[in-house]
């Protein structure tokens, strides 16, 4: 007995020894990885003053393209360094030669929330820098169909040529990553590089970066109406595998899918994953949008009621850098959602869960608590993987959780109000170093939270959360 008990705990102990050296072996290998690409970009000495190439992106599409921007100037022979709009100093600014900037434009035309400080503290005109010195480049990234096009994007750029910085070209507009405007963005880097066009070598190496986005032919593994009954617009599970014969990509807790509808090529709509890899599938939480005139939405609809279980859809993984977990992986986490926005919250859920499991003994290095605030309609038909949520409070990875049903009572309750009626609790887990996540409406949910956050432990604060990146979003 006690030999097949010995046998059993050093058959745990040599698969947490394997576990463990999987996990560092895969860590190590991303780490090298991000060394060989950072040293790609540092400066050398001969090669003349750097180019700064500035990103102000909430999806991650803006980054996306500084770093594509940032290896074909690289290629052809300039020193660059990329650095987001808000981490910029001044002395950055008023040193710097060249600067190429990518911004997108967030709720009614305003700035992501990782450009809001250096929207409050450099574009507010009270300390205006001289920038003669500069020449700079613009794309605004943005979506016609919002009121404020490319909002900020023309407001940095109105900006920068107000504190008398040289226009390198006209701004490039891009409406819903339009690749046409991409082109012309690439075609102008020449300017900066000081060739007629980028040179053979760069284009050849760099083409597979600037190609554009590839989707590949997803299959529909399985769909579950999660809210029958609800008086809320329809929401689903779904499981997705990736093209027959291809393995399962990998993406962290934060990031999104990018989903092509049939009717409307070139313009994909997002979705956030909520699952990790090791569901063997990638999982999403899909509401079912009517348009004006009644007719589905096009990407919802299709992945809700039109594609069949079996059936193919164009789809790619995107990474989300704003979302994910970051250097906040050993903090104590405040999530907060609705509706559709708890598939992020449960990605970052799964995430803690199996960090707890991996942790042999349990007491040697307990995981960093988290908080969840959900907010829905209805208890009885909204209360989206209530199973697992209850599951995660009683093993400890979840300590508090607070659903806000809206419409369970006379008057509305949402998670803001909840937030607010725990200000202690709030203000004594962000001095405990929490870090808040927040996922789902930008209209009514996430400003209103931002509100009480504000009222609760102060602007100042809040701004710092947002600097240190323990303050992120996904809300649309
Ligand atoms: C970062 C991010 C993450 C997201 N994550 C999720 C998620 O996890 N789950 C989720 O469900 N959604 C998510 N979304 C929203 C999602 O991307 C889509 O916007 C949503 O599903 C609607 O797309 P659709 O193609 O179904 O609707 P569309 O066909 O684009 O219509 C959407 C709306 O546009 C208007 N509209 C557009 N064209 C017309 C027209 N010709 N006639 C009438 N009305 C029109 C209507 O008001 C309609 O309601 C996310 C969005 C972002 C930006
Ligand atoms: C909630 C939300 C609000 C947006 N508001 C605007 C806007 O006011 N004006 C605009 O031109 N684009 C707007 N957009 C579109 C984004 O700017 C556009 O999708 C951009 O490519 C995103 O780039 P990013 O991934 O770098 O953040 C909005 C997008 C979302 C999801």
């Amino acid at each position: 007995m006690i030999w097949s008990r010995l046998a059993l705990a050093l058959l745990f102990v040599l698969l947490y020894v394997v576990l463990c050296a999987a996990v560092w072996w895969r860590h190590r290998g991303l780490q090298r990885r991000a060394a060989v690409e950072a040293a790609a970009l540092l400066p050398t000495a001969d090669a003349g003053p750097t180019v700064l190439v500035l990103h102000a992106s909430q999806t991650g599409q803006g980054e996306e393209l500084a770093w594509q921007t940032a290896k074909s100037l690289h290629l052809a022979g300039m020193p660059v360094r990329v650095c987001a709009l808000g981490q910029l100093q001044r002395a950055d600014l008023l040193t710097a030669r060249h600067a190429l900037v990518i911004a997108s434009t967030y709720g009614e035309g305003d700035a992501p929330d990782s450009a809001a400080t250096f929207a409050r503290d450099f574009m507010a005109d009270d300390q205006p820098l001289d920038l003669r010195g500069l020449q700079v480049g613009v794309m605004a990234l943005g979506d016609r169909t919002y009121a404020h096009f490319c909002g900020f994007g023309r407001a940095v750029d109105a900006w920068f040529l107000r504190q008398g910085a040289v226009p390198l070209f006209d701004r490039i507009e891009v409406d819903r990553a339009d690749p046409a405007a991409i082109t012309a963005w690439r075609q102008r880097l020449s300017h900066v590089a000081g060739t007629a066009d980028m040179p053979d070598h760069a284009d050849q190496a760099n083409n597979a970066d600037w190609a554009g986005p590839i989707f590949q032919p997803w299959r529909l593994a399985a769909r579950t109406h999660l809210n029958p009954g609800s008086q809320g617009g329809p929401v689903f599970h779904l499981a997705l595998l990736p093209p027959d014969g291809e393995p399962l990509p990998d993406w962290a807790a934060g990031d999104l899918v990018q989903v092509l509808p049939d009717a409307d090529p070139g313009r994909p709509r997002e979705y956030t994953i909520a699952s990790l890899p090791t569901r063997g599938c990638v999982e999403l939480m899909v509401r079912q949008t009517r348009r004006d005139d009644g007719e589905l939405g096009r990407a919802s609809g299709l992945l809700t009621d039109q594609l069949a279980v079996g059936g193919l859809v164009p789809l790619r993984l995107r990474a989300h850098p704003g979302f994910r977990i970051g250097e906040n992986a050993a903090r104590p986490l405040i999530l907060i959602g609705n509706g559709t926005g708890l598939a992020g919250l449960r990605a970052h859920l799964q995430a803690r869960s199996a960090e707890q499991a991996s942790t042999v003994p349990a007491s040697t290095r307990p995981v960093a608590p988290a908080w969840l605030l959900f907010g829905e309609r209805q208890s009885a038909h909204d209360a989206h993987y209530r199973d697992e949520i209850e599951a995660w409070q009683r093993a400890g990875v979840l300590r508090h959780v607070d659903w806000a049903f809206s419409r369970d009572q006379a008057e509305r309750v949402h998670v803001q109000h909840l937030l607010a009626r725990h200000a202690q609790r709030l203000r004594e887990w962000v001095a405990d170093g929490a870090a808040i996540y927040v996922c789902g409406s930008l209209q009514g949910m996430a400003g209103a939270v931002d509100a009480v956050l504000r009222e609760t432990v102060g602007d100042g604060v809040v701004d710092a959360l947002i600097q240190q990146g323990r303050y992120r979003r996904d809300v649309y």
